[in-house]
């Protein structure tokens, strides 16, 4: 009796042994299962075409703003065009800069055109122009005028020669201030002091811009644009306050 028991036993031990390996047979192993971890990616800089190297700091680098640039060629052609390498970099005076690249080593007409003039104004479009923003890059011979091509309207500054395009929410007449050249591409980044600011009417809120007001647009990479999300308020830090030093550039 004692004997049959232990020999069921077994029966039974072989019948579950068989079940789990047939289960784990069925499963893929763990080594099998392909990892959906992202492998860390290194990139010696200098290895990088000017191309490449576009792509991916225009893809690391984002949102960017983009200035929308008027200028007027020596011909007096009003001229448009959308930048995204453009920022603030100084508040007293207020100047702003954008790095403006060149097509197969010739400056692009807004390189050329602020050079020649030295004034250029900065609109700030808004969601509702994103197309056009987007249209006014395509590549045009510098008789071409991009503002009137897109049926975009124009209005006469009050400090530069140059016009401001009627519909943007703001636009910031322009003097150039300097230029610098960067990298072996010939581009140069300009810097404007700006003489005048025009901001649509409702634009300013308790002295400050409202940005659901503005509604901007930003770039990210290629054709993609993207326009302003949620917008979290976090405490207020202090700051201490900005002082005017003598001499620019202080020291
Ligand atoms: C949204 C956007 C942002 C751009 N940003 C820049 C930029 O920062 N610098 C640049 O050289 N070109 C930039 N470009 C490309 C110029 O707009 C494009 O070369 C244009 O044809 C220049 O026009 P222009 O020759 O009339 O000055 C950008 C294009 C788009 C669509």
């Amino acid at each position: 009796m004692l004997q049959c028991n232990i020999l069921r036993l077994f029966h039974i031990v072989d019948v579950l042994e068989k079940s789990v390996s047939g289960a784990a047979a069925a499963l893929p192993t763990i080594e099998a299962q392909p990892t959906h971890k992202a492998l860390p990616m290194f990139l010696d800089a200098g290895d990088l075409s000017p191309e490449a190297t576009y792509r991916l700091m225009s893809g690391i680098v984002v949102p960017r703003p983009i200035a929308w640039i008027t200028t007027v060629s020596e011909a007096g052609v009003v001229n448009l065009a959308p930048f995204s390498c453009f920022t603030f970099v100084s508040n007293k005076p207020p100047l702003l800069g954008v790095n403006i690249g060149r097509k197969a080593g010739r400056r692009k007409d807004t390189g050329a055109n602020i050079h020649a003039l030295g004034e250029f104004v900065v609109n700030i479009g808004d969601a509702s122009q994103m197309v056009a923003i987007h249209e006014s890059s395509a590549e045009h011979a510098p008789d071409v005028s991009e503002t009137e091509l897109l049926g975009l309207g124009t209005l006469p500054c009050s400090t530069v020669r140059v016009p401001r395009l009627a519909d943007a929410p703001v636009s910031m007449e322009c003097r150039l201030e300097r230029v610098i050249a960067f990298g072996d591409t010939g581009a140069e980044f300009f810097v404007g002091e700006v003489t005048a600011f025009h901001l649509r009417d409702g634009l300013m809120r308790e002295g400050k811009v409202d940005t659901r007001a503005l509604d901007p647009v930003c770039r990210i990479g290629g054709p993609n644009y993207a326009t302003l999300g949620e917008i979290v308020t976090l405490r207020g830090m202090q700051q201490t306050p900005k002082a005017v030093m003598d001499g620019r550039g202080g020291g």
